[in-house]
């Protein structure tokens, strides 16, 4: 007999059919089933998520921000015995870097319907010469910082060319403060663009977000850590990317750039900091 499905995946099926092919793919011994379906063999590549598709929700509006609780979403799910040890022995946060809080303008939520922004999103790689405005900037980071879903250990940076009212810099967007605290001051367009492999889209971006993680509270959160902190990274990214997109901005997400230059970007030890993504915003051309 497979395991009983927890209550909340029968919810989220809408159609009994689509509920027992889920049941059957969850089942554990249909891993090999699931890996004959892909075709991969589960050595060189294997499952790394999976998720259920169904008619649920009414088409909604942007998501509005919700108060900013880290590790609200992975506290709430019931894994026993291990959870209660892995929660009790985990960094939750990494202290916030020490400096100066620079508060961000109160943000604005994008009036625009959700469906109809995923659906007209498109990476973009130009960009208008004019500065981004600062509300926009700090409405787009309002509606990234969403609770955690799978790793608390996700850091926003931006590195900050044009924005009207905050000088160029390096910056860390502290969530729960709704504010920035300042890394490094100074022109850092050439240094980002060379650390994504010269590409333009980085260079002439009037802010690039890059994400990054402490290798001490990726370690600390388990197991799956390294693989759910780049899924986060990605729910994050997206987040930026819809929340740009919502205000008639451009962006374009950026995985391609070296370790060690992207680390020194946030003027971090790439050993024990790691960037995970980039992500770059402008004005259309
Ligand atoms: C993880 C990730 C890394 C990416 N890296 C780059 C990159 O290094 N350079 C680039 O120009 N575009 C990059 N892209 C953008 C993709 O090329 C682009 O999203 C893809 O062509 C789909 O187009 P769309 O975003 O308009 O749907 C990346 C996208 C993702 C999701």
């Amino acid at each position: 007999m497979p395991p009983p499905m927890p209550a909340t995946c029968w919810k989220t099926c809408a159609w009994p059919g689509t509920a027992r092919a889920f049941m059957r793919a969850c089942c554990p011994r249909s891993m090999t089933r699931r890996r004959r379906a892909l075709g991969i063999d589960g050595v060189e590549e294997g499952v790394l998520a999976m998720m259920v598709l169904g008619r649920a929700m009414p088409p909604a509006a942007l998501p509005a921000a919700g108060p900013y609780l880290p590790g609200a979403a992975a506290a709430s799910t019931s894994i026993g015995v291990t959870g209660v040890i892995q929660r009790a022995t985990s960094l939750r946060e990494e202290a916030a870097p020490p400096g100066e809080l620079i508060p961000l303008p109160a943000p604005v939520v994008a009036g625009k319907d959700l469906y109809a922004t995923i659906a007209a999103r498109r990476s973009e790689r130009r960009f208008g010469s004019g500065p981004v405005a600062l509300e926009t900037l700090s409405s787009i980071l309002d509606g990234m910082a969403q609770p955690p879903q799978l790793s608390a250990a996700v850091h926003a940076n931006i590195v900050v060319n044009r924005v009207a009212g905050l000088p160029p810099g390096v910056y860390r967007f502290l969530p729960r403060q709704h504010a920035l605290v300042r890394l490094r001051s100074g022109d850092f367009a050439t240094a980002a663009r060379s650390a994504a492999l010269s590409q333009d889209v980085i260079g002439d971006a009037a802010v690039v977000l890059v994400l990054s993680a402490a290798r001490v509270q990726v370690l600390a959160e388990g197991a799956r850590a390294y693989r759910q902190v780049l899924i986060e990274a990605g729910l994050v990214s997206e987040r930026w990317l819809l929340g740009a997109a919502a205000r008639g901005m451009a962006a374009c997400p950026v995985g391609a750039f070296y370790d060690d230059e992207a680390a020194a970007l946030l003027g971090a030890d790439p050993k024990e900091h790691w960037v995970l993504h980039f992500a770059a915003l402008g004005l259309r051309p």
